[in-house]
C-alpha cells in the first residue's frame, strides 16, 4: 500500500476485538471438521423470550417502519425510567435517557461526549475489552487500576482514590463484571461514591449490563442511586444479557440532562435513532415481567457451580468465585514457561491459542481484559458442553511439563 494512502492513525492504533478474533479462529477450525467447543463469546445461549419477539412482530404489522426520534421512542424512554425506579432506585425522567445501538454504543457515546484529548479515564481492571479502545478513540488516557485476585478482582476505594489526578474525568467499571463475574457490594459502591462526591469534576460510568445475572443474596446495587452523586453518574444498561437479546442492539444511558443532551447531539449526527422494531421489543422487555430473565439466571448459577467446581480440580488453576455474569476467569500462570515438547506457553495468549489447537476449546486470553495471567471461559453453554470442555482442558494441560 502507498505510504500516502492509509488508514487514519486512530484506526491503526486500535486493537482488534480479542473475543471476536478468537470466535473467528474457532469457526475456521469447526469448518475444517473439528469438534470445537466455543466458550469465547459473551453471549447467552437462550432465545429471546416469546412475548418480546411477539412485540417485534406486532411493531412490524403496526407500521413502525420510519425513523424514530434520535434518543428513542417516548414509550421506550418512559419504560426505561420506570425500570430504573423499579429495579435500581434511580429516579430519572424520560428526558434523561438516550437509547442507542447496544450498551457498547452507549459507552462509546458517553466517552466521546465527555472526554477531551489528554483527560484521564480510570478503568477498574480486569475490564471489558472495549473500554480502553474506546478511550483511545476519544484521545483520552486510560489509567488502569488492578483489582487483586484475593479481593475477587475488585478495586478497593483506596486504590481508586490513589489513581485520581487533576486530569481525571471519568471512572468506569462493570458490576457484575465481565470477565471476572465480580459484583461490587453496596458498601463498596458507597465508599467509591463518597470519594466521587469529593470531586465534582469526576464522573462515573456504571456499566450494569449484567444486572439480572447476579447471584448474591443482597442483589444488585446501583451507584447511581446515591443521591449525593446522582448528577455525576451515568448508568449504562441494555437488553443484551439479561433478556438474551444480543442481536437486537438496544442499550441506554441515564444521566444528567446536559450529558444526555450531549449524547443525543452526537448520536443525531452519527447514527440517528436506533432500530425501530427493536425499540418496540425492548419496551416490552423493560416493562417486564422478568420471570424469563430470572429463569436464565438460575441456569447460569447452576453452570457457574459446575464449571468452577471442575476447573478447581485442574492442577495449577486458581479460580475465583464469580458472583454474577456468565464467565469463569481462572489464573493459569502456573503453566507459563511449561511445554508440551513442541510449544512453550509464555503467556495467556499462548495458553488460549494452544488450548484451541490442542483441545479444540475456544477461550479468550486475559491480556485484552487487562489480566494477562488469566483466560476467560464463557459458561453460557449447555451443561454437557461445559463438562466436556473442562475434561478436555484438564487432559490437555496434563501434557504441559
Ligand atoms: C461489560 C459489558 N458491557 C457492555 C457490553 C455490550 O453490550 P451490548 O451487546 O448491549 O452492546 C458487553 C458485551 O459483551 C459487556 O460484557
Amino acid at each position: 500500500m502507498s505510504s500516502i494512502v492509509s488508514l487514519a492513525d486512530r484506526i491503526n492504533a486500535l486493537e482488534e476485538s480479542a473475543t471476536l478474533g478468537m470466535t473467528k479462529k474457532a469457526r475456521e477450525l469447526a469448518a475444517l471438521g473439528h469438534k470445537v467447543i466455543s466458550l469465547s463469546v459473551g453471549e447467552p445461549d437462550f432465545k429471546t423470550p416469546k412475548h418480546i419477539c411477539d412485540a417485534a412482530k406486532k411493531a412490524i404489522d403496526d407500521g413502525f417502519h420510519g425513523y424514530s426520534p434520535v434518543a428513542g421512542y417516548p414509550d421506550l424512554r418512559k419504560a426505561i425510567a420506570d425500570k430504573l425506579k423499579r429495579d435500581n432506585n434511580i429516579e430519572w425522567n424520560p428526558e434523561n435517557i438516550v437509547v442507542s445501538t447496544g450498551a457498547k454504543h452507549s459507552l462509546a457515546n458517553v466517552i466521546s461526549t465527555l472526554v477531551n484529548p489528554g483527560e484521564e479515564v480510570i478503568i477498574f481492571a480486569p475490564y471489558w475489552v472495549s473500554y480502553s479502545e474506546m478511550v483511545k478513540l476519544a484521545e483520552g488516557t486510560s489509567v488502569i487500576v488492578d483489582g487483586a485476585f484475593d479481593n475477587n478482582f475488585k478495586v478497593t476505594p483506596e486504590q481508586f482514590e490513589a489513581a485520581i489526578t487533576p486530569k481525571t474525568k471519568l471512572v468506569m467499571f462493570a458490576s457484575p463484571n465481565n470477565p471476572t463475574g465480580s459484583v461490587y457490594t453496596e458498601a463498596e459502591l458507597r465508599a467509591i461514591g463518597a470519594i466521587v462526591a469529593k470531586h465534582p469534576n469526576i464522573f462515573v460510568m456504571a456499566d450494569e449490563i449484567y444486572e439480572y445475572i447476579n447471584f448474591t443474596e443482597a442483589g444488585h446495587f446501583s451507584i447511581g442511586s446515591i443521591p449525593e452523586i446522582k448528577d455525576q453518574v451515568i448508568t449504562v444498561n441494555g437488553v443484551a444479557k439479561g433478556h438474551a437479546m444480543t442481536g437486537w442492539r438496544i442499550g441506554f444511558i441515564a444521566a444528567a440532562k446536559w450529558i444526555a443532551d450531549g449524547v443525543e447531539k452526537l448520536q443525531g449526527q452519527v447514527t440517528s435513532g436506533t432500530n425501530s422494531i427493536a425499540q418496540k421489543a425492548a419496551t416490552v422487555a423493560f416493562n417486564g415481567p422478568l420471570d424469563e430473565a430470572y429463569k436464565m439466571k438460575e441456569a447460569y448459577l447452576r453452570r457457574r457451580d459446575l464449571v468452577v467446581g471442575l476447573l478447581r480440580e485442574i492442577e495449577g488453576f486458581k479460580v475465583n468465585m464469580p458472583d454474577g455474569a456468565f464467565y469463569a476467569f481462572p489464573d493459569v500462570s502456573y503453566y507459563f514457561g511449561k511445554s508440551d515438547g513442541t510449544t512453550t506457553i509464555k503467556d495467556s495468549d499462548d495458553f488460549s491459542m494452544w488450548l484451541l489447537a490442542e483441545a479444540f476449546v475456544a477461550t479468550v486470553a486475559g491480556t485484552s481484559f487487562g489480566a494477562p495471567d488469566c483466560v476467560r471461559i464463557s459458561t453460557a453453554a449447555a451443561d454437557e458442553q461445559l463438562v466436556e470442555a473442562c475434561a478436555r482442558i484438564k487432559n490437555s494441560v496434563a501434557k504441559l511439563k
